[in-house]
């Protein structure tokens, strides 16, 4: 088990990237794996939770063609996967899992899925219950509907859904054993989840219809083989972009990146806390990519999080609850509690670490009340297991008023395997800029 000591800096002035976003690299190599044809993936993400998709298409037939660790040519099953001779191990992903199991519902051969101690906790009813209705055979083995998830792969019927809660992991697998049942799938969403499904079935050639509330895909499509190229993770970047922010007289460009509007919510909670962010699209083929920079920022201001906004920075909400705890006031975060059944539950374990740092924190069952403003106390915290509060803490730890200690942070390796290195770099000072950012 692994520590990561941090040392705290005044400020940082430095241009970046990060590397592949994670929910585009799953699905890159789960739809290519379902297209007829080639694929070409570049900007892949190899992080733990990455190469357990890959892995489970491969056991599934998928040949694949490493070119480099972030590239790979992918050869495309035409929809017609091969039974794994052994049960899918999807490792802490919600995602493969979830995914995988709207694919496999529709394949004809049973299939297994099993996560690790964290995954094999979370719930799975949500998926089963419209994979059931769709004629699928899916069993959820452990208690409470939770994981080992056994399949028995049969023909499905398209279904009219509506979505219990804001998820796109859940929406996505409804959408891709749509895609091979009879008939028409529609999708009620009342509040917008991320849409890299969507975004991707229709770049490879899907017709997915969009009214902006009710997304309907017919069954019986083909995918089409394309190059995909993977932007940066909007959501490692986000790490940076509160250091910049809680850091006085820091600067930071980070290009390549994901500016996807269904991801790209902390912005928008940071420019109302007072930061200064401007976000620049340079590309959009698929997903809208460029750079985004933060200057100079005066003191933070706590505000109100809640609503519709919540699906938008599902994953950020332990690092905007760092910003928080630097943000001169209270900051209310609510309608959040669907972060008590990710990775670990993610409201008790950032109202533990703050805390620990001597931030008077209240927990609520959907949020959080944060009084921000107060000295940052050093301090030694664990990750649950959980690479985000793992690196949250590690940001924290860079404002407080001696070295520090995170706990357990083998975990990073699920999204962000270089996060420790860019850190370090970021610290020592190593990517000074030699130019001027603004
Ligand atoms: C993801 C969707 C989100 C997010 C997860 C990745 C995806 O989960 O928290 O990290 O790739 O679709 P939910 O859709 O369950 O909120």
């Amino acid at each position: 088990m692994s520590q990561l000591k941090v040392t705290p800096i005044k400020n940082f002035r430095t241009e970046i990237s990060v590397p592949g976003d994670k929910s585009i690299s799953h699905r890159a190599l789960m739809f290519a794996g379902l297209a007829d044809g080639e694929s070409k993936v570049t900007g892949f993400l190899p992080s733990a939770d990455c190469l357990g998709t890959l892995k489970a298409m491969q056991a599934l037939g998928v040949e694949t063609e490493k070119i480099n660790p972030t590239s790979m040519i992918i050869r495309g099953r035409n929809g017609k996967l091969l039974a794994s001779g052994e049960p899918l191990d999807c490792g802490n992903s919600g995602t493969t899992m979830r995914l995988m199991s709207g694919i496999l519902a529709g394949q004809q051969f049973n299939s297994s899925l099993f996560g690790d101690e964290s995954l094999n906790n979370r719930p799975m009813k949500r998926i089963m219950e419209p994979l059931t209705m769709m004629g699928a055979k899916i069993l959820c083995e452990g208690k409470g509907k939770r994981p080992p998830i056994v399949i028995e792969g049969k023909p499905l019927e398209g279904i009219s859904y509506h979505l219990p809660i804001p998820s796109a992991q859940l929406k996505s697998c409804i959408l891709l054993a749509g895609l091979q049942a009879n008939g028409k799938t529609t999708v009620e969403e009342t509040i917008p989840s991320r849409d890299h499904t969507e975004r991707m079935l229709r770049y490879m050639r899907a017709t997915i219809d969009n009214d902006g509330k009710n997304i309907t895909v017919h069954g019986g499509q083909k995918l089409n083989g394309v190059n995909i190229s993977v932007p940066g993770d909007f959501s490692s970047a986000a790490f940076w972009i509160v250091a910049a922010s809680i850091l006085p007289e820091s600067a930071l460009r980070i290009v390549n990146v994901g500016l996807n509007p269904t991801r790209t919510g902390l912005l928008n909670v940071m420019m109302r806390m007072g930061a200064a962010i401007r976000e620049h699209i340079e590309h959009n083929d698929f997903e809208p990519t460029g750079s985004i920079r933060i200057s100079e920022t005066e003191e933070l201001q706590g505000v109100e999080i809640g609503g519709n906004e919540i699906p938008n920075i599902i994953d950020e909400i332990p690092i905007i609850a760092v910003a928080a705890a630097c943000a001169k006031g209270q900051t209310i975060i609510k309608d959040a509690a669907e972060l008590r059944v990710k990775e670990s539950d993610r409201l008790a374990a950032v109202a533990t670490n703050l805390k620990a740092f001597g931030v008077p924190v209240e927990e609520t069952e959907d949020g959080l009340i944060i009084e921000g403003g107060h000295p940052i106390k050093a301090a030694a915290v664990k990750s649950y297991g959980d690479h985000r509060i793992a690196m949250a803490s590690a940001i924290l730890a860079l404002k407080a008023d001696g070295p520090s200690a995170i706990e357990n942070v083998d975990c990073i390796d699920t999204s962000y395997p270089s996060f420790t290195k860019q850190l370090s770099e970021i610290s020592s000072g190593n990517k000074k800029l030699s130019f001027a950012l603004f």
